[in-house]
């Protein structure tokens, strides 16, 4: 059996650093060496997302992170056969199963286990023997854990967008779901990740659940970038992830953990500001303020950035 780490791993995707790119059909910003600094200022790994319509991340992007990036490349995909083809050629260390529409924002809700498990039950194994460990971005619903361990899956990926975008009782309502959730794929033998919608205010109860061995975060970290740059951004969440763990109680102002020594600017990503400061400053509070009113008059509350 697996023992989970103290605290979570921290992923980060990149996703939005080519959606800044694809904006302008520009050559840069990089997400591959966006990816670089990212893992030099405490990445655990990187996730990237190639959607059917290719409106962020390219093919070529995707085989580059493959070949540079020196932590473990997370790609996620739909089970659109064009994607799956690409993934068995790709031969990534994991891939998260992701529905996927093509009028969504960004990923709506977790995959539906139960519906797609003939599919499932096919496109799993045939990724797991390719070397990946396969994790199904799932609600915190016990039917879809379940139908997950049935179709052989290693991870689950627990969506915490409804989390994130809860606020008061409902959030609260929403993390005990995640850990109901959490706990019930651990007893079926199913390792643990979460993420969607985290950001520096919201992530430290998701590190602290239990069972869980990877967070899954890209837009608050690439957003807090824009005003920070990209070791900074990587480095405060990275810092945060951390600081669950209970042998580091009461270590302040140390630097990034885990940070990849890829030459000098992997060391001291501190900058001692506090996270409540800086998260105004970064915009995230605005990005709430905004999406939250789009969000709660739009689509349902599983609907996420
Ligand atoms: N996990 C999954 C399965 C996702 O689809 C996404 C978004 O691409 C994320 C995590 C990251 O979400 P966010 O960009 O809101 O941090």
């Amino acid at each position: 059996m697996t023992i989970p780490p103290p605290m979570p791993n921290l992923h980060v995707n990149v996703d939005h650093v080519a959606t800044v790119r694809q904006a302008r059909r520009e050559l840069f910003p990089d997400p591959v060496q966006w990816a670089i600094a990212a893992e030099m200022a405490g990445a655990q790994g990187i996730t990237a997302h190639l959607r059917m319509d290719r409106r962020h991340i390219q093919d070529a992007d995707v085989k580059e992170l493959q070949k540079r990036i020196a932590t473990k490349l997370n790609f996620e995909m739909s089970l659109d056969p064009e994607i799956v083809a690409f993934a068995l050629r790709l031969r990534p260390h994991a891939v998260c199963l992701v529905p996927e529409g093509r009028k969504e924002v960004t990923t709506e809700g977790g995959l539906d286990v139960v519906r797609e498990r003939a599919r499932l039950a096919k496109v799993v194994p045939k990724l797991a023997r390719r070397g990946a460990e396969v994790s199904l971005f799932v609600d915190p619903d016990l039917e879809q854990i379940e139908a997950a361990a049935l179709v052989g899956a290693e991870f689950v990926e627990l969506h915490t967008g409804c989390y994130a975008n809860a606020t008061g009782k409902a959030r609260e309502k929403e993390l005990a779901r995640l850990v109901t959730a959490a706990e019930a794929a651990h007893e079926l033998g199913l390792r643990v990740n979460a993420g969607h919608g985290l950001d520096y205010d919201n992530v430290l109860a998701i590190a602290r659940l239990p069972h869980v061995e990877e967070l899954n975060i890209g837009f608050a970290i690439v957003a807090r970038s824009l005003f920070t740059g990209v070791e900074e951004a990587v480095g405060e969440m990275a810092r945060l992830v951390a600081s669950v763990d209970p042998r580091r109680a009461g270590a302040r102002g140390s630097s990034t953990p885990g940070a990849r020594t890829r030459g000098s600017r992997a060391r001291g990503a501190s900058t001692g500001i506090p996270s409540t400061r800086r998260s105004g400053a970064s915009g995230t509070s605005a990005r709430r303020s905004t999406a939250k009113g789009s969000r709660s008059s739009g689509r349902s509350g599983a609907s996420v950035r």
